[in-house]
């Protein structure tokens, strides 16, 4: 049985104080176990702070990117061992802010993704069209190659540590959100496209994300679809209470 998960990206947000308060909110609205897994992804200055505060909570931190090399001269970049050895197992690869102002292209992403899987490290990848993709009609074609291209490397038994999280371009930080339909509709091909090229148990078995402008109000409709499982929440998550009014729409 795949998991529900909410994930929390809060992106270039919060410093250290910020990000404490931030934290002592989400502890006091938790106040029963969650329905669905979750997770929070702080800026890396404050990933072992996040990582010490949640350690009693069923909360996991997870790395909004890491360089794909083991180590080595690599200004400014953070590799796999290094979030591990803080405690952080899972890391976003692939969002759509990474391969449009970092230059992160599809080719980067196989040897991210692959650097994650070596490492034993959870893998929640982004993919998604932007609008003029979807315009033309050409947003399934697009999801495909980014599959391809980036993830299709994979073994099977590298599934199991991977989450896809659906950000169409043209619903991040715009307050459109993809219909539950819409996004329905592309979880379903995606889970298609993986029974194609690897096998039905393992596209039944991978948590599928949407990401894009969910907020307390919509999250219920989107997390009801059947293909959906989850989202991974930029703006809503760096508030508690709506981040939590989230987590409890399953
Ligand atoms: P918003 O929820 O702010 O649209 O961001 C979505 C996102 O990019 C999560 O990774």
């Amino acid at each position: 049985m795949r998991k529900n998960i909410v994930a929390g990206n809060w992106k270039m947000n919060n410093d250290l104080a910020e990000t404490e308060e931030l934290l002592s909110h989400l502890k006091m609205q938790m106040v029963k176990e969650p329905e669905a897994e979750v997770m929070v992804a702080p800026a890396f200055t404050n990933l072992y702070s996040t990582f010490k505060a949640l350690k009693d909570t069923p909360v996991k931190v997870a790395a909004q990117n890491m360089h794909q090399a083991k180590s080595g001269a690599y200004t400014g970049e953070v590799s796999a061992s290094m979030l591990k050895s803080i405690g952080v197992n899972t890391v976003i690869l692939g969002h759509s802010e990474r391969r449009a102002h970092f230059q992160e292209t599809s080719e980067i992403l196989a040897e991210k993704v692959n650097a994650a899987l070596e490492n034993e490290m959870e893998v929640i990848f982004c993919f998604g069209e932007e609008l003029e993709d979807r315009k033309s009609d050409k947003h399934f074609d697009v999801v495909a190659k980014q599959l391809q291209e980036s993830l299709y490397q994979i073994s099977e038994d590298a599934w199991s540590k991977i989450i896809l999280a659906y950000e169409p371009v043209w619903a991040i930080g715009t307050g459109e959100t993809a219909s539950p339909e819409q996004a329905q509709e592309m979880h379903a091909f995606v889970r298609k496209n993986i029974a194609d090229k690897y096998n039905q148990q393992i596209a039944d078995e991978v948590s599928i994300l949407y990401g894009g402008s969910v907020k307390p109000a919509n999250a219920k409709e989107i997390f009801a679809k059947e293909d959906v499982d989850g989202g991974l929440i930029g703006g809503a998550s760096l508030k508690a209470v709506d981040f939590m009014a989230i987590v409890n729409s399953f």
